[in-house]
């Protein structure tokens, strides 16, 4: 049976929620937070290491405007909210991707890294304003700085996932079957889950189908 140390979720689907239940997108993205709990709690029961979660990507930005405020409000309300819990439940929050918001934002964030820094039950990272395609130029850069060898070991040392296993797992709900610019590098051995529900209705019960399934999987990394 395979062990899981690394789930990452693409949480896509929440406009056309909010659209289907005759609202709008932002009623998506809000219900979209009670799923996000609801992982979270069901990730901690599995005793897995690490969460990794895609929240707005460097091209999201390209949204409408009212839209992109909506979801950094939804953010910057929940973070205010839950990091005491979260430093009591003994979890650990980390973002991945350039902190370039607002400076009450970024520092609610910073804060919020150092405050849960030393927790270690499980490590949530949260992707935002993540772009892979950035995090490799970024992290290639880095190296060429600091006159270090361009090779495998270096790179994944000066990712933003620096010191995080690789996800053993990656979930795409909402139908759609991309990886839009998540985890490109991180990826390359993770085992796939294409979700037909759009996250807002993706519950515990699917979830843990996925871990099951995944546990059974053989996995042979070039071997046979
Ligand atoms: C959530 O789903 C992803 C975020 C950027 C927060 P979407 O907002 O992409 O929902 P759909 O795919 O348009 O339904
Ligand atoms: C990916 O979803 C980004 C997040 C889930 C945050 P999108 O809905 O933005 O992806 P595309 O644009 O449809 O590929
Ligand atoms: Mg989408």
């Amino acid at each position: 049976m395979n062990t899981i140390k690394h789930v990452a979720i693409i949480m896509d689907g929440n406009g056309r929620w909010g659209l289907k239940k005759k609202k709008n997108r932002n009623f998506g993205h809000k219900k979209g937070l009670l799923t996000v709990e609801k992982i979270i709690k069901q990730t901690i029961k599995n005793k897995i290491k690490y969460l990794t979660l895609f929240a707005f990507s460097t091209e999201n930005w390209k949204r409408p405007k009212n839209e992109i405020k909506y979801l950094f409000k939804l953010l910057e309300n929940f973070i205010k909210e839950r990091i005491v819990e979260f430093n009591k439940n003994n979890i650990k929050l980390k973002i991945i991707g350039i902190k370039k918001f607002s400076p009450q934002l970024n520092k609610l964030l910073s804060d919020s890294e150092k405050k849960t820094k030393k927790n270690n039950k499980l490590q949530i990272n949260l992707a935002l304003n993540y772009g892979s395609k950035d995090e490799i130029i970024h992290t290639i850069k880095k190296l060429i700085k600091n006159k270090k060898k361009i090779n495998e070991i270096n790179i994944s040392k000066s990712l933003f996932t620096e010191g995080i296993p690789e996800p053993d797992i990656l979930i795409r709900t909402g139908n759609t079957h991309r990886l839009s610019n998540f985890l490109l590098w991180q990826i390359a051995y993770s085992e796939i889950f294409f979700e037909k529900k759009l996250w807002p209705d993706f519950n515990e019960s699917d979830y843990n189908k996925i871990l099951n399934k995944f546990k059974k999987i053989k996995r042979n990394f070039g071997k046979i």
